[in-house]
């Protein structure tokens, strides 16, 4: 591999996933997982195989569906996660690769795993050799390394080298790290690991400073190799290091990193943010670099001015580069189902006879309502179709009424198997009252932590997009979206797909 090629490994579906609220069914990762190798990522890590029934499920379904990129699965030193990470991404073949961890600092050795040095030197060296038996391509992660000792970071690099990995990632699992003093960690490993060209060295940085990005630039700058991220930075709590930065950033200064070689499709950025950010349920701050809604707006007169007569004097990016403002003419109700399933192709959607069949027959209802139909319109017509579940209840009918002084009053039905239930209630509001009437039927008992309600396109007959996040008992936070022109009506649908998620 040439020496300025940086390998770009991303952990959206596993790092990104474990962010609460964030989580994904199967055919979203899936759907997830196909548009990161059409943006073009070396590495997909699919998930935690030994963690779940789901998780193993679902990296083994990318590990057979998606081409193009590494399918790597994640796996701590022990045999029974090792076996069930080869099991799952054995349909990739020679594209899999197995990601052992394990912790090396001494807070966690004592702490957490209560073992010498010696001893976590031999569970990393056992761990990394039984994965080899399975696969060739071996990660090897030294958990908190960026609070390890620097001396003993190398002792047991230069050994998991030696028992066959072939990428030695270090990560800054606390987010504690600062770019100075992180790049130093990599030339040091650079000097003082013997074997360390035999391996290709990873970062993986976390935001708890907001530093993930710097760190990981940084570190590349020092001769790291291979850098981790999730898209839109997703991650457990302040994220990890979004890697559609890292990648503008070593795109718009070769003059800084030199000129680095990426696989990655640039145009596919903001789809792919896009996509995350509606499977996940998290949405993208306004002005959040590369892809935020407000990431190249300008307002103030000046800058306008500026950019007008030359668009560099404010820009450093050409926002078309990215995927922003790609528009194709809008379809309309007299669109007929070959166009759509061109312009569904066009964006990058490969489904099933039967889900075109499902979006078609949305389309020609929003076809009624509205008179342009946008890809984004398309998209989220889409992404109701993937995200949809075994549902238990369905809404069969929904109304809402004023009581005496003017207290909304919302009647539910909803439909199990072949039995019809109805009730209704009271609430502060129309959608408060509606969520209640649900609850009454389902004895569960969901508090509406998040309530976002998105407006798809422009205009007045937009589509309304609501995303909710509910808390139900005081357990499981789940998040719940829908999609219709009436905001009351896709509220409503928004909480009972959370409702219905709570119950699988
Ligand atoms: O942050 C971390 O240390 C991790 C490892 C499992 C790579 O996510
Ligand atoms: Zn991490």
């Amino acid at each position: 591999m040439a020496e300025n090629r940086l390998i770009i490994f991303d952990t959206t579906l596993r790092d990104g996933e474990q962010c609460p609220g964030a989580s994904m069914t199967a055919r979203q990762k899936l759907e997830v997982a196909k548009q990161l190798a059409r943006l073009g990522v070396d590495v997909i890590e699919a998930g935690f195989p030994v963690i779940s029934q789901g998780d193993y499920q679902s990296v083994r379904e990318i590990a057979s569906q998606v081409k193009g990129p590494k399918i790597c699965g994640l796996s701590r030193c022990l045999p029974k996660d090792i076996e069930a990470a080869a099991s799952a991404l054995e349909p990739a073949g020679s594209a899999a690769r197995i990601h052992v961890f394990l912790a090396t600092s001494q807070i966690h050795r004592r702490y957490k795993l209560a073992k010498d040095e010696e001893e976590i030197i031999q569970i990393a060296v056992n761990g990394v050799r039984l994965a080899k038996s399975f696969v060739e391509d071996v990660e090897f992660s030294a958990e908190d390394a960026s609070r390890t000792e620097p001396e003993f970071l190398a002792r047991i690099l230069q050994q998991v080298i030696e028992a066959g990995a072939t990428t030695v990632n270090i990560p800054d699992t606390v987010g504690y790290a600062v770019p100075e003093e992180f790049a130093s960690l990599i030339r040091y490993l650079f000097e003082n690991v013997p074997n360390i060209h035999k391996a290709i060295v990873s970062v993986h940085c976390h935001n708890d400073l907001g530093l993930a990005v710097s760190n990981s630039l940084a570190a590349i700058k020092a001769g790291a190799r291979q850098v981790e991220g999730t898209i839109n930075g997703i991650g457990e709590r302040a994220g990890n290091a979004s890697l559609e930065e890292i990648i503008m950033a070593i795109h718009t200064r070769p003059d800084f990193f030199g000129k680095m070689e990426l696989g990655i499709q640039l145009k596919e950025i903001l789809r792919t943010s896009r996509l995350v950010s509606r499977m996940s349920g998290l949405a993208v701050q306004r002005n959040k670099a590369i892809v935020g809604e407000n990431a190249f707006a300008h307002a103030a007169g000046i800058h306008q001015d500026g950019i007008l007569k030359k668009r560099e004097t404010y820009e450093i990016i050409d926002p078309k580069i990215i995927g922003w403002e790609q528009s194709e003419l809008p379809l309309t109700k007299h669109s007929g189902r070959a166009a759509l399933e061109n312009r569904l192709r066009m964006l990058g959607f490969e489904l099933e006879k039967d889900e075109i069949d499902n979006i078609f027959s949305q389309f020609k209802d929003i076809g009624d309502k509205k008179k342009f139909i946008y890809d984004d319109d398309l998209i989220a017509l889409v992404e109701g179709q993937i995200s949809r579940i075994k549902e238990t209840y369905q809404l069969e009918y929904m109304a809402v009424a004023d009581c005496s002084g003017g207290i909304p009053m919302a009647t539910i039905k909803l439909r199990r198997g072949q039995e019809l239930l109805v009730d209704a209630s009271t609430g502060d509001g129309a959608v408060d009252a509606a969520m209640k009437a649900v609850d009454r039927i389902t004895g569960l008992h969901g508090h509406l932590v998040e309530y976002e309600v998105r407006s798809v396109t422009e205009g007045k007959d937009a589509i309304g997009e609501v995303t909710v996040k509910v808390n139900f008992d005081s357990k499981h936070l789940v998040t719940g979206k829908a999609a219709s022109t009436d905001v009351f009506e896709a509220s409503i649908r928004a909480y009972l797909n959370a409702v219905n998620k709570a119950l699988l």
